[in-house]
């Protein structure tokens, strides 16, 4: 800490590296994997005080190497000019008046790993004043798998309360050059670190069946590819980071991966600094939206902000998560996001009575500490859903005959989307 401590205040002094306490953050995720021959995108966003004023030009800087801030300079989206070794595969992807400065990297080889990690920086020119530069310190870790390996995928980070059970996605992908028919998975393990991103203690084990003693009862596998782990009745001491491994078999080939950062949990208790509003109850299908409303904190912007929606007392599971693949099978498809936050959805069986909570998760620069960023989740009081049963009868027997004459502009076989008024059915899909 005291060395990390120093390095800023050295830094400081042929700029303000490090950011000054006051809200000026950088945020990245802490791993990356690619198959050499492929793209990266380094996702950055930033924030930086509102009385920040008379700013003329937004530069995103990016840094390579190795060790805290990442080294030297690759890159420079305000002259667009990289190093010779990064020629013409470096290009600016975000918007930076937006505070999106995601950088992609093309045609990644296995030389780019050399340097390890790649750091964010942003630079503004005010006029007549002095630079303000500041940069994420951590940075992003490059994977660059070969051929024969696979890479891994897992969420950067995962926000939770006290008392939920928590899923943590794993993705494993064999090269496309490989053109594999018949893959199976053999054995998936997960392993976790308190304090840092990369895993040293084992957790869990498909293929022995062991799990840690912290964790009995509480873990299994998740998913339909089952490489998901699910984490029951999650306390703060689980804020931990979980990484995966997985062995796959392949065509006869054994491929075998770690997950080099892994996800980091981040549990928090019950706070209410967002007053998220939702009403005590409504009326289905009369009522199919239910809303939403959040305060974002007064003076300050939200480095990133997600919504998801929880349904049932336990709660059993995502009604609506940006992720399909995490909402629960009852409303997987039946479910969107309307507006900012508001929940919209489809008739499913048995959800009379049942309770919709709104979530609200931002990202926040702290102002008291330099470069480090809070995870704040939050959750509304709850709508109970009421079905009206007036309509439902009579939807029940439009269904049982769909082409009654009389109803027939509203009938459709086998669905009652009809009856939910106008609006587009565009659900969420991942890309
Ligand atoms: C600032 O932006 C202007 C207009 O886009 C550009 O002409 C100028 O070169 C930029 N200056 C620097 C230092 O990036
Ligand atoms: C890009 O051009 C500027 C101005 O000529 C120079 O200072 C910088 O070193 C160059 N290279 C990179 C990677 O920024
Ligand atoms: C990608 O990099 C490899 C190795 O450096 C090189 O041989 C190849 O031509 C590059 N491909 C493209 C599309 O730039
Ligand atoms: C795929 O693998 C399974 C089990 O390893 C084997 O029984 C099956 O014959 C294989 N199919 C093909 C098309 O190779
Ligand atoms: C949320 O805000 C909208 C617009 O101001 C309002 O119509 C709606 O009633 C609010 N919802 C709740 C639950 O407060
Ligand atoms: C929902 O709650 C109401 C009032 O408590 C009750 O009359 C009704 O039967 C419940 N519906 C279902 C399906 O449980
Ligand atoms: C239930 O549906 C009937 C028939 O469409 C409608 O007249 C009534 O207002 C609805 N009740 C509520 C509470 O929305």
């Amino acid at each position: 800490m005291s060395g990390l401590l120093l390095l800023c205040s050295v830094l400081s002094l042929w700029g303000a590296v490090c950011g000054r306490p006051g809200q000026y953050c950088a945020d990245q995720p802490s791993g990356l994997e690619a198959f050499a021959g492929d793209s990266v995108t380094f996702p950055c966003s930033f924030v930086f005080p509102r009385t920040v004023t008379g700013i003329t030009n937004v530069t995103i800087i990016l840094h390579a190497g190795v060790g805290n801030y990442c080294g030297a300079r690759i890159y420079n989206s305000g002259y667009g000019n990289t190093t010779q070794e990064y020629q013409g595969r470096v290009s600016l992807v975000g918007d930076p008046w937006t505070r999106n400065g995601a950088i992609t990297l093309t045609n990644v080889t296995t030389s780019d790993v050399v340097r390890k990690y790649y750091c964010c920086r942003v630079r503004l020119l005010i006029p007549n004043k002095e630079t303000e530069q500041w940069q994420n310190a951590g940075g992003t870790w490059l994977t660059v798998r070969g051929e024969n390996e696979m890479t891994m995928h897992q969420p950067p980070f995962i926000p939770a309360l006290v008392g939920d059970t928590v899923t943590i996605p794993c993705h494993f992908s064999i090269s496309a050059k490989k053109k594999i028919q018949n893959m199976s998975l053999s054995s998936v393990q997960w392993s976790s670190s308190v304090f840092f991103p990369f895993c040293d203690t084992d957790i869990y084990n498909s293929a022995t069946g062991a799990v840690h003693s912290k964790n009995k009862g509480r873990m299994s596998l998740a998913g339909e590819g089952g490489t998901f782990i699910q984490i029951k009745h999650v306390g703060l001491s689980d804020s931990d980071w979980y990484c995966c491994r997985a062995q796959v078999t392949g065509d006869g080939q054994v491929y075998r991966t770690e997950t080099e950062r892994g996800t980091h949990l981040i549990i928090t208790g019950k706070t209410n600094e967002m007053k998220i509003e939702q009403p005590k109850e409504v009326t289905f299908p009369d009522s199919p939206t239910i809303s939403c409303n959040y305060t974002l904190p007064e003076n300050e912007d939200p480095l990133w902000v997600g919504i998801y929606w929880m349904f049932g007392d336990p709660r059993e599971g995502f009604a609506y998560h940006p992720d399909p693949e995490l909402i629960h099978p009852r409303y997987r498809g039946k479910t969107r996001l309307v507006g900012q936050s508001d929940l919209y959805l489809e008739e499913v069986n048995g959800m009379d009575n049942t309770s919709f909570y709104c979530r609200v998760a931002m990202r926040l620069c702290d102002s008291t500490a330099t470069n480090h960023i809070e995870t704040l989740l939050e959750e509304g009081t709850g709508t109970l859903l009421r079905v009206n049963g007036t309509r439902k009868q009579s939807q029940q027997s439009q269904q049982m005959d769909p082409v009654d004459g009389e109803n027939a502009d509203s009938a459709v076989p086998g669905g009652t989307i009809s009856i939910f008024g106008p609006g587009p059915l565009t659900f969420f899909s991942k890309t």
